[in-house]
């Protein structure tokens, strides 16, 4: 894994939906190297501990982060000045695998959204459904749409797109792609990956542990996982992920 920790100049902070905050920092060395998937583990002024937030979008000098305000930390980030320096150790653990000659449905539910932003950058005319609680959270529809993806957005309570879940499109939509990319909430990566399996399309999905050091060395980002040959180990979110294959993973 090649990453590195450096300082970030905060070159942009804004408040894009209630309580979610759009950042690019700039840093001509690491950006380029990230792939989809991956993450950047931030260091917060007076706290010990890093906080993960997935790579939203990279270029050879930028990179963005899209994260929305939870606790102290993230509201701490919250309120970094543009022209600050950020630490950042960055890229970090195993993106989404993504093979050409694929036709790819990228799933983001809530803040697990950002990270398929850059993998629809990658991908060839993917179809991306984004699913929101209500019209307040949703985020980075236009982005999708300038990077060539169609585009199905959803709400649980009907004020914006669908009156739905991602799954009631995923179900519609899934014979029109041959492999599922998926980030958000655990039961929607449940559901996802039981439509996956019902269907027979490969399925991998990103997800979010608590973490410590976000390199494999204090054992806070612990999963279970399960191997083809029934055997069930736990492995690290932040080295062996975020990302994995859904079969693999015990819910
Ligand atoms: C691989 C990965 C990618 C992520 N990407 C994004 C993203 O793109 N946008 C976004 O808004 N959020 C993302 N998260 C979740 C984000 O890291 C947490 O919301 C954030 O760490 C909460 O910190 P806090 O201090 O505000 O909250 P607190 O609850 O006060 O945090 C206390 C401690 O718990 C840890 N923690 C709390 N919740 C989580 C969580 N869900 N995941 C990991 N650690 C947690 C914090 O890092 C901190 O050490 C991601 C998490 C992971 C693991
Ligand atoms: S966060 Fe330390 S091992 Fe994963």
């Amino acid at each position: 894994m090649k990453y590195d920790s450096q300082l970030f100049e905060l070159i942009k902070n804004e408040e894009i939906a209630k309580g979610i905050f759009d950042w690019t920092v700039k840093n001509s060395n690491l950006s380029s190297a990230a792939k989809a998937g991956q993450f950047a583990h931030i260091a917060v002024p007076g706290k010990t501990l890093r906080r993960p937030i997935s790579i939203c979008d990279a270029d050879n000098n930028t990179m963005r982060l899209v994260f929305q305000v939870k606790g102290e930390g993230t509201q701490i980030m919250s309120r970094q000045k543009v022209g600050t320096y950020v630490g950042i150790i960055a890229p970090l653990g195993n993106g989404f695998k993504i093979e050409k000659d694929k036709r790819y449905c990228l799933i983001g539910g809530g803040i697990g959204v950002p990270p398929m932003l850059y993998t629809a950058k990658q991908t060839d005319n993917p179809l991306v459904i984004t699913g929101f609680r209500s019209k307040d959270l949703v985020i980075l529809q236009e982005d999708f749409i300038n990077a060539g993806a169609e585009l199905v957005l959803t709400t649980d309570d009907g004020t914006a797109g669908v009156h739905g879940f991602v799954t009631d499109v995923l179900k519609e939509k899934i014979n029109e792609v041959d492999e599922i990319c998926a980030c958000g909430p655990i039961p929607m990566l449940r559901a996802i990956s039981q439509i996956a399996k019902e269907f027979d399309k490969p399925c991998q999905v990103s997800l979010e542990e608590r973490m410590g050091c976000g390199v494999g060395a204090c054992l806070v980002c612990a999963c279970k996982v399960r191997r083809t040959n029934g055997e069930e180990e736990y492995l690290h979110v932040c080295k062996n992920g975020p990302v994995f294959n859904a079969e693999e993973v015990v819910f």
